[in-house]
């Protein structure tokens, strides 16, 4: 297990999930209490002055977000996160999933992170501590946020494998499915990567199979597709979506492609099955 999400913190991929999950905690809100389940959750909080510098991907990402005009309300809010992290200025710290959330729990509302390396576990705990309504545990999300799902109705679900493995399309939709079934009220957002069309269709029709309920996709490709060694975009599966997903997604993903994509870039959402 070597992936460190810390190479990749703030890059586009990750402005586009915390947007869009920023979006669907907030519109679940206005229904009730919820319980958010994060299945990989990661670090919680990355000091982007460590291997973020050598990667560059945070400099193409939230270091152009926080200079960029004309920023969308959706876009708006994820900068007002980064923001007040950093209240001196600059981007030195941006919130993973866990603290982006933990940030925005309401009263009766819930977060409950699952990681797998015990290092970053430590980690992801000591950046929860000021939010005693969100707990970062050890263990292996997949079958840990199941679990939790099934105590709770109508959770708000986040997979975000890093996809090092090739199992983990597969144990997502399959995690997305479990918990559909068991309470068609839960939404389920999957992040993956996007590098080439035939691995994420796979996926997609894995889930369509599953005959979940309602799916949307939602695109932000930074470049055509046609190097598949390369993360050219991601994407953010919504199954069982909101009313007004649809707004939301095509917000995030056009303004991304838009304003950090190459000539070749561009958002697409749209619904599966
Ligand atoms: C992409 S990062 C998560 C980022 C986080 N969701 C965020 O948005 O800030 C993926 C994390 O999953 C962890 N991981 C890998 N396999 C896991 C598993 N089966 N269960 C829980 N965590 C796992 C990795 O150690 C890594 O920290």
């Amino acid at each position: 297990m070597n992936y460190r999400h810390s190479f990749h913190a703030g890059n586009f991929a990750d402005l586009v999930k915390h947007a869009l999950v920023l979006w669907l905690l907030k519109e679940r809100q206005e229904r009730g209490p919820v319980t958010v389940i994060d299945t990989h959750a990661g670090a919680g909080l990355y000091d982007l002055s460590g291997d973020a510098v050598r990667s560059k991907e945070a400099e193409a990402g939230v270091a152009r977000l926080m200079t960029a005009a004309n920023r969308p309300p959706l876009i708006e809010a994820l900068a007002a996160e980064v923001s007040a992290l950093n209240p001196e200025g600059g981007v030195r710290f941006y919130p993973g999933s866990p603290v982006l959330i933990a940030r925005g729990l309401k009263d009766g509302d819930r977060y409950l992170g699952f990681e797998f390396n015990p290092p970053v576990q430590a980690m992801l705990s000591e950046a929860l501590t000021d939010w005693p309504a969100a707990e970062g545990r050890a263990g292996d999300g997949y079958v840990e946020a199941l679990k939790a799902a099934r105590t709770v109705k109508g959770p708000l679900v986040l997979i975000d494998p890093p996809f090092e493995r090739p199992d983990d399309y597969v144990r997502s939709a399959e995690t997305a499915a479990a918990i559909l079934r068991h309470d068609r009220t839960a939404t389920v957002a999957i992040w993956t990567p996007l590098k080439d069309m035939e691995t994420f269709d796979g996926f997609i029709r894995r889930l369509e199979e599953a005959k979940i309920g309602r799916v949307l996709v939602a695109e932000a490709r930074l470049r055509p597709l046609n190097n598949p060694m390369k993360m050219n975009g991601c994407t953010m599966t919504v199954v069982n979506p909101p009313s007004g997903a649809e707004a939301a997604a095509a917000e995030i993903c056009g303004w991304t492609a838009e304003t950090l994509g190459d000539a070749g870039a561009r958002a697409e959402v749209w619904r599966a099955g």
